[in-house]
């Protein structure tokens, strides 16, 4: 009986498939086609996707097809598609009068730089890129593959969101998907490329990722697009404003590089792929690097007399790195916190920096998540951190208060306490309050804290801590701004040197400038091997 329905089913179904083939691929009888030219016809017609005049179109735009952009973001001639033929299997609203090979998303692995990586592109030309079922079971199998072959996965998304006409398919397609991200973080690199409009779901799945690309002027994220937003909230808003490339990069820090054209965006994956490993179980990659002489002369040069004033954080990077190898991450959000990869004798590094030349590199709620994120990722992959100090604290006021400056402060502190790949911090000047602390000292677990002599560690600023502590004493003196001088001078001779934490151990070394590069070097090939663990657990419950 239940063999009898099988059986009956599987003939239904198998008409079904067979009518819509033969309707589709000729494979009628009559077909005078040979079995060659059949597979060549449907290979050429899944090349042209929604067709040449939707490719014109993309082209138009500025936009580049999907396969156009695996070709470039691939080692050339190293790309392997997985699912070219697979189609929907929906049948309402009209889809049963419109297929397309491939079914809007191409996927597959290739090499770059020789190494592999899993990549799909989805191809706006086919229903404007929305995500069907089957769509989605394509990216899933990648995933999986990805996952099971530790191999990063590349995701060049253009899509408009859910397929309208799928319904709670397409909504199970993009939790499948959630929920693959979600395994797969901190295990494999995802990496997340926005090219064209991303609406909708077609954002949670990058947002999930370890890092978001734009192009200026053809990419955009929204939740809901300007139409839902005017319907809503009464607010007129053009999509480059609300969900444009430079918004999520400068504004909500959604995305974390921007770039000008597509080509710009692909090279930017290459480049970014080249600082990390395969998979959480390796190492990254190292480049050849023979020793040279390591003293950088500029590094003593680039400090202001006067301590209140600012300086290029990244000039000290510039001058630390290798050579043009630092590559920075969230340019243009919270700027007042610096970070990215860069090579160290060949090595792959995580650069954390404060950037004394906007808002005195103070810490505030974007600094700190911003910090914190770069963190997380360089430790799930084996990436070393190093630390460049300048920090008078973090940022007060109501605005941060009640932003929850407390929770997101604690994020970067959390980051750093749980981070167990090799962590150095050079003091370059400053390191105040609770932001010494943060800031990857060897109290939570740091292997190495240096310090340059301009350094000052203190509990807050001289005249600050000087107003507060002989308050009295400056009130009742006959020349209080002089008096307030006097301790001014004192609290700064006391505190305002590295030499108390050093005299204490927490800096191991007071280094000249110059040095700087030489001695990390040295430190970071000296921690090559560590090893630390951290407390058995499920997961730690950072403060989100
Ligand atoms: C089916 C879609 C589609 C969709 C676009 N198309 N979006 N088909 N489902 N979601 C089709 C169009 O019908 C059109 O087909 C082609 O793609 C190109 O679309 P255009 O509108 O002509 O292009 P453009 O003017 O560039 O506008 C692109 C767009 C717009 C901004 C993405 O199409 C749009 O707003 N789409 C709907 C976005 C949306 O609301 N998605 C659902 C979100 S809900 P033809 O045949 O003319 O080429 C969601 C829930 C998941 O995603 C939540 C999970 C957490």
């Amino acid at each position: 009986m239940v063999f009898d329905f099988f059986c009956a089913f599987g003939s239904l179904y198998c008409r079904q498939i067979h009518q819509l083939l033969a309707y589709y691929y000729m494979e009628t009888p009559a077909s005078p086609l040979t079995k060659t030219q059949i597979l060549d016809q449907k290979n050429a017609e899944a090349l042209l996707g929604g067709g040449q005049k939707r490719i014109d179109q993309q082209h138009k735009k500025g936009k580049l097809h999907a396969r156009e952009r695996i070709e470039l973001l691939l080692d050339e001639g190293s790309f392997e598609e997985i699912g070219k033929f697979v189609m929907h299997r929906c049948k309402d609203f009209g889809l049963d009068q419109e297929y397309y090979l491939g079914d809007g998303v191409v996927t597959g692995y290739g090499t770059v730089a020789g190494r592999l990586v899993y990549v799909f592109a989805q191809d706006f030309t086919v229903f404007g890129g929305s995500l069907s079922e089957t769509h989605a079971e394509k990216i899933c199998k990648l995933m999986d593959l990805a996952l099971k072959n530790g191999a990063p996965i590349v995701g060049l998304n253009d899509s408009g969101g859910a397929r309208i006409q799928e319904g709670v398919l397409s909504l199970a397609g993009y939790a499948d998907i959630f929920y693959k991200n979600t395994l797969a973080s901190g295990v494999i690199p995802q990496i997340s490329a926005i090219m064209g409009p991303c609406a909708g779901g077609a954002v949670y799945s990058p947002a999930i990722t370890d890092f978001i690309l734009m192009v200026e002027n053809t990419s955009y994220m929204f939740v809901t697009g300007p139409n839902v937003v005017k319907t809503v909230t009464h607010e007129d808003v053009t999509s480059e404003e609300l969900g444009g490339a430079m918004t999520h990069a400068s504004k909500s820090g959604v995305t974390h590089f921007v770039s000008a054209n597509e080509v710009e965006c692909l090279a930017n994956i290459r480049q970014l792929l080249s600082y990390m490993p395969q998979n959480c179980e390796d190492d990254a990659p190292a480049l050849p690097y023979e020793s040279a002489n390591e003293q950088r002369p500029v590094l003593a040069t680039i400090m202001p007399q006067n301590p209140n004033h600012p300086y290029d954080m990244r000039e000290v990077v510039a001058e630390i790195v290798d050579t043009d190898s630092f590559f920075e991450v969230h340019k243009h959000f919270a700027e007042n916190i610096v970070v990215g990869f860069a090579r160290l004798g060949g090595r792959s590094i995580g650069v954390v920096a404060n950037q004394p030349a906007v808002l005195a590199g103070v810490l505030d709620i974007n600094a700190s998540t911003k910090g914190a994120r770069f963190v997380r990722f360089c430790d799930s992959f084996n990436i070393p951190l190093l630390v460049l100090e300048d920090v008078p604290g973090f940022l007060p006021g109501t605005d941060q208060e009640w932003n929850a400056i407390i929770t997101n402060g604690a994020k970067l502190l959390y980051a750093f306490c749980e981070a167990t790949v090799p962590r150095i911090t050079v003091i370059t000047r400053k390191a105040y309050g609770g932001a010494y602390d943060v800031m990857n000292s060897k109290h939570i677990g740091a292997d190495l804290n240096y310090a340059w002599p301009t350094a000052e560690i203190a509990v807050m600023g001289a005249s600050g801590a000087a107003e507060i502590i002989f308050k009295r004493e400056i009130a009742e003196a006959t020349d209080p701004a002089a008096k307030l001088q006097e301790k001014v001078q004192e609290y700064t001779q006391k505190f305002a040197n590295p030499y108390r934490a050093a005299h204490r151990g927490y800096i191991d070394e007071v280094i000249y400038p110059e040095q700087t590069r030489e001695k990390l070097m040295r430190a970071f090939k000296m921690l090559e091997n560590k090893v630390a663990t951290l407390p058995k657990k499920k997961h730690g419950n950072i403060p989100l």
